[in-house]
């Protein structure tokens, strides 16, 4: 089997990918592990930039999300039991959109098969071959068979497990970490939001997030210890505890059945270069961000709207500078959004193994970006979304 772009994920990077390709006229086949219905149902992330809409939108990729997205212009900060918004339209003249990543994975894919595209599930990459090469190459497996997808270039869009990262030799990367001392419990309730905006909340009992899926489904976020039992969370306790986080005077959080529920580890990770050779990282395969102000899927678009300039420059007139920019082109936005990542999560969480010092700062900290029209602004430019660097 021979295509031009091996892509192995189908993922946000992945989808996106094939898709932007697709519209240059460039074939690429996805390979992905798990199948179509697993990948469209995997909750995550829920919020779009400004950037990552118009790009959906721009690819072809934006009819649904257009009629069923919701428009936000802004957050709440809400910490010492009082809210305080942050107005991204006012600040930046830019919103966000409420829409699920697994409403825009379904969508992608329906569109690429829709279009003959080919997009393999339950198909998991083994091996990379032929780096170096002009002609590398994916083995994968699939229906009890091996078989070997050669191409041009491979793209490692497979996150933070996959195997494109570890065909990297070590000494070829670099990588930075951080653990974080908590995790995320992630629940979808059948209630409608008791907010009309996310609301980012701090209390001395831990951080709590309400977002939303529809205006019919909730989707709340609370801080739990690293490893947290998720069945130690009965809905009752998971409730109650939410109540006593957002806790404000003339508030109320409306309860409802918990459809699903699960921990999330809280991790930064940066490898460094993205590219080996005619290898090609893309999205969580390369970086990490805690998910504390929502950047991780856009980042993943990002990248791949970079590499996809890039692949389209050298398919029609053979210049290589866009591949071999790609990685320092994507870096300098991955290492922003990193920083945007740890100063929210740092902000809004409580650390176990922090001083009073260092709590009482915080509370400061906070209290500054709330009532700062400056400090304020640099959030909102951050969360809706810097112009990409082409
Ligand atoms: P993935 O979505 O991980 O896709 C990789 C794909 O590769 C998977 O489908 C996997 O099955 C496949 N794969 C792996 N190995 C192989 C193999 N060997 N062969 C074939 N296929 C393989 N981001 C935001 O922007 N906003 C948010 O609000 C947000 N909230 C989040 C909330 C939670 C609870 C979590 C967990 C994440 C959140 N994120 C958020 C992060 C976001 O979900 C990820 O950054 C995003 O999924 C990255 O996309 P990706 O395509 O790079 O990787
Ligand atoms: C959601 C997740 C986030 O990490 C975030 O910062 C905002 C919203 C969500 O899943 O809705």
């Amino acid at each position: 089997m021979r295509t031009s772009v091996a892509i192995i994920g189908a993922g946000p990077a992945g989808l996106v990918l094939s898709q932007l390709l697709a519209r240059q006229g460039i074939d690429s086949v996805v390979l992905e592990s798990r199948s179509r219905a697993h990948v469209e149902q995997r909750q995550r992330a829920g919020i779009l930039e400004h950037g990552t809409a118009q790009l959906l939108r721009d690819s072809g990729a934006g009819h649904r999300m257009d009629q069923e997205s919701l428009v936000h212009n802004g957050i709440e900060l809400r910490f010492a039991g009082e809210g305080h918004r942050i107005d991204f339209a006012e600040l930046t003249g830019r919103s966000v959109l409420v829409y699920a990543q697994t409403e825009v994975v379904r969508d992608l894919i329906e569109l690429r098969l829709a279009a003959g595209g080919q997009l393999l599930f339950e198909a998991p990459a083994t091996e990379i071959t032929g780096i170096h090469s002009a002609e590398p190459a994916v083995r994968f497996r699939q229906d009890g068979a091996e078989h070997v997808l050669t191409a041009d270039v491979v793209v490692a869009a497979d996150g933070y497990h996959g195997i494109g990262r570890a065909s990297i030799p070590a000494d070829a990367l670099r990588t930075w970490e951080r653990d974080y001392p908590f995790a995320w419990l992630g629940v979808t309730a059948a209630v409608p939001p008791s907010t009309e905006e996310l609301i980012y909340c701090h209390s001395p009992r831990g951080f709590a997030l309400h977002s939303m899926r529809s205006l019919e489904t909730s989707r709340l976020y609370l801080q739990v210890p690293p490893g947290a039992d998720p069945s130690a969370w009965s809905d009752e306790r998971i409730w109650h505890e939410l109540d006593l986080r957002f806790a404000k005077s003339g508030w109320k959080l409306d309860s409802g059945p918990i459809v699903e529920q699960s921990v999330t580890p809280m991790r930064s990770f940066v490898a460094e270069p993205m590219r080996h050779g005619q290898l090609f990282l893309a999205g969580d395969a390369a970086h990490i961000v805690p998910p504390t102000g929502a950047k991780g899927l856009n980042l993943a678009v990002a990248d791949v709207t970079v590499l996809a300039d890039a692949l389209s420059r050298w398919y029609t007139s053979g210049d290589t500078a866009g591949l071999d920019s790609y990685s320092a082109t994507a870096l300098r936005r991955v290492w922003r959004a990193q920083h945007f990542s740890y100063f929210m999560t740092t902000l809004l969480h409580v650390d176990p193994t922090a001083d009073d010092y260092a709590r009482r700062l915080q509370l400061a900290h906070l209290d500054y970006v709330a009532s700062s029209h400056a400090a304020a602004t640099s959030l909102a430019e951050n969360y809706t979304g810097l112009p990409l660097a082409r």
